[in-house]
């Protein structure tokens, strides 16, 4: 193996053996009418599968998770089968599928739920800004409803009963999405958070919740097919970011993680935002199968693998208009630039109509 392309060997994280340790970032692009993936879904993901990984856009397991226009599901046997049609295109290329499971939480709005679902979060706090609805354009995010122990318990069982629709329909495991200011997220910080119970407070009662629904997941369908995406110092979604103690927290964190065997820990850890030092001491918490996202080129890439500081890379923009990026990559092939006004339209346009530097050469 030359030095420079450690890239393109295989590497099994858990259960899930890659073909290389290029992943490609979840990234939600709502082209899903009615919340269950479609055939120009398909299309797009077997474009993409000489990936070593796929993560899917974030997909809700709760119907009352469903909080941005025509984002997926997973909790119903049609959402299930087409996600099962999908993990199989994938397969087809040698590459694997896990699904994000993203519960929006209090970031949604009840124009996007199903008929008669609430929006519902840790606390009853709105998250400041706005979001799109295909009824009524742009919304302020609504004050959601404060989780209930009942809620805590039928959630925590949809992220179990989603996880079991997706093996039981081919994929290779899921991703549970605590980055980037989510229900998980939400629970997780403390400006969303504000609980009294045991859910609410300490680091250690804000991490809680997340970490029953981690070993609920684990239980059902194993430690090895299970991973899971964090974002510490980030702001998004209206977080509290870079408060005090914030690192020590996620360290904590990552230790509780690290015991439980998971296939792998996915760290959002952007140049700049992410200080170099929290990235080296998440790893040194974190011995089991490291994924690093955010700003990644083939370089910086090569970089984290031969210093150990990353396992494998996830790679999101530069996935959008190049569904051969890894043969890019390999061979230097200058990439082809996405259109940003296409990435949450319905429809192929600016989704699955990305050429390929084969297609292009033959055009
Ligand atoms: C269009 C778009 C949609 C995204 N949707 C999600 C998502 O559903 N879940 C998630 O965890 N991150 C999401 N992200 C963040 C990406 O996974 C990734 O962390 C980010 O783009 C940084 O990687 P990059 O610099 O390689 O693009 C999204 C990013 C983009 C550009």
């Amino acid at each position: 193996m030359s030095h420079d392309n450690l890239l393109f060997s295989p590497k099994t994280i858990g259960q899930i053996p890659l073909q290389n340790r290029i992943v490609m970032a979840p990234m939600t692009r709502s082209r899903a009418i009615n919340n269950a993936p479609n055939d120009t879904m398909l299309d797009y993901y077997r474009q993409r599968n000489s990936a070593g990984l796929l993560i899917t856009e974030g997909t809700s397991p709760s119907a009352d998770g469903l909080g941005y226009a025509r984002i997926p599901g997973l909790f119903n046997q049609e959402q299930a089968d087409a996600w099962g049609k999908i993990a199989t295109a994938v397969h087809a290329g040698g590459s694997k599928l896990v699904v994000q499971l993203m519960h929006t939480g209090r970031v949604g709005h009840g124009l996007n739920l199903p008929e008669g679902k609430t929006l519902i979060a840790p606390s009853a706090v709105a998250a400041a800004g706005q979001m799109w609805t295909d009824q009524q354009g742009m919304q302020d995010h609504p004050v959601p409803k404060a989780m209930d122990k009942n809620d805590l318990e039928r959630v925590k069982s949809d992220y179990v009963h989603a996880s079991k629709l997706a093996i039981a329909a081919g994929l290779d495991g899921v991703e549970l999405h605590a980055a980037n200011g989510y229900l998980l997220g939400q629970f997780l910080n403390p400006r969303s958070n504000l609980r009294t119970d045991e859910y609410g407070g300490s680091p250690e009662n804000r991490r809680r919740y997340l970490l029953e629904v981690v070993d609920a997941v684990v239980a059902e369908i194993g430690a090895g097919h299970v991973g899971i995406r964090i974002s510490p110092f980030n702001p998004f979604n209206d977080l509290a970011a870079n408060y005090d103690g914030e690192e020590a927290e996620y360290l904590e964190l990552v230790r509780e993680l690290a015991n439980r065997n998971l296939a792998y820990l996915h760290l959002i850890a952007t140049p700049g935002a992410v200080p170099d030092s929290a990235v080296d001491a998440i790893r040194k918490a974190f011995p089991g199968p490291l994924m690093l996202a955010g700003d990644f080129n083939r370089e910086r890439a090569e970089a984290v693998l031969h210093s150990g500081l990353a396992d494998v890379v996830a790679f999101g923009r530069p996935f959008i208009g190049n569904p051969d990026l890894p043969e890019r990559l390999l061979k230097n092939i200058e990439l082809n630039a996405f259109n940003p006004d296409a990435l949450y339209t319905p429809g192929p346009q600016g989704y699955s109509d990305y050429l390929t530097h084969a297609e292009l050469a033959a055009a």
